[in-house]
């Protein structure tokens, strides 16, 4: 049933695109469902960034080119990718994948951030899914501590996990999120912190949710 709310979503996404201009795409079982829709489209855009190894394959095995990020030179008309959590001014806990610092970057150089979701995440109130944070090995027992003692939060660190930088992800649950865009720069102060998952400075734009009762967008 998820997946085909997921499929909602993602078929969803392709009106707002426009053929032969560039496309960032994110990391997720919803992006992975996107691209397959992308590649029997017929779309084809002039150049298609992202943001993990594993959407770079998916990508690749669906008939389309992808450059590296060090290529971009101006900013994407459009950055497509998926959430852990949205809520109703658009704010998203992201990273649930594993890759947060490239979805970061790639949202901060998009005009316009298309996230689609399930219903399942589109909530009032962001928290329930931990925040994941990418830590540089050498800082995952300082960060803790200062998580823990200092934030009040309850950090655990993914297991079996490596991110495509090679660094460790900390998923940080019951952290107070009351105010996203606060705790978001709290925890960029963090040193040793690589990036973390909370995306309020630079939310989405356009939420576009894949529901029982057929698509709700919001923008
Ligand atoms: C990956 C992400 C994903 O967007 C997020 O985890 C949602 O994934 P899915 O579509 O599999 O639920 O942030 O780092």
């Amino acid at each position: 049933m998820k997946d085909q709310l997921k499929v909602k979503a993602a078929q969803g996404v392709l009106k707002y695109l426009k053929p032969y201009t560039e496309l960032g795409v994110g990391t997720g079982s919803t992006v992975d469902i996107f691209i397959e829709i992308l590649g029997k489209s017929g779309l084809t855009f002039s150049q298609i960034f992202t943001t993990s190894q594993r959407s770079a394959k998916k990508l690749e095995s669906n008939g389309f080119q992808v450059l590296n990020l060090s290529e971009i030179k101006k900013p994407l008309p459009y950055y497509v990718d998926g959430a852990d959590e949205i809520d109703t001014s658009l704010c998203m806990i992201k990273g649930g994948g594993g890759a947060l610092t490239l979805e970061k970057i790639v949202a901060e150089i998009s005009r316009v951030f298309i996230c689609i979701v399930d219903e399942s995440k589109y909530v009032k109130k962001l928290g329930k899914f931990p925040v994941p944070i990418e830590v540089i090995k050498e800082a995952i027992k300082p960060v803790c501590w200062t998580i823990e003692n200092e934030l009040g939060g309850h950090p655990v660190v993914r297991k079996n996990f490596v991110s495509d930088h090679g660094h460790k992800i900390i998923d940080i649950h019951n952290l107070s999120l009351g105010e996203p865009a606060a705790m978001e720069q709290r925890l960029n102060s963090i040193p040793g912190i690589i990036t973390n998952g909370i995306f309020a400075n630079r939310k989405a734009d356009t939420l576009i949710v894949g529901t029982s009762s057929g698509l709700k967008i919001f923008d």
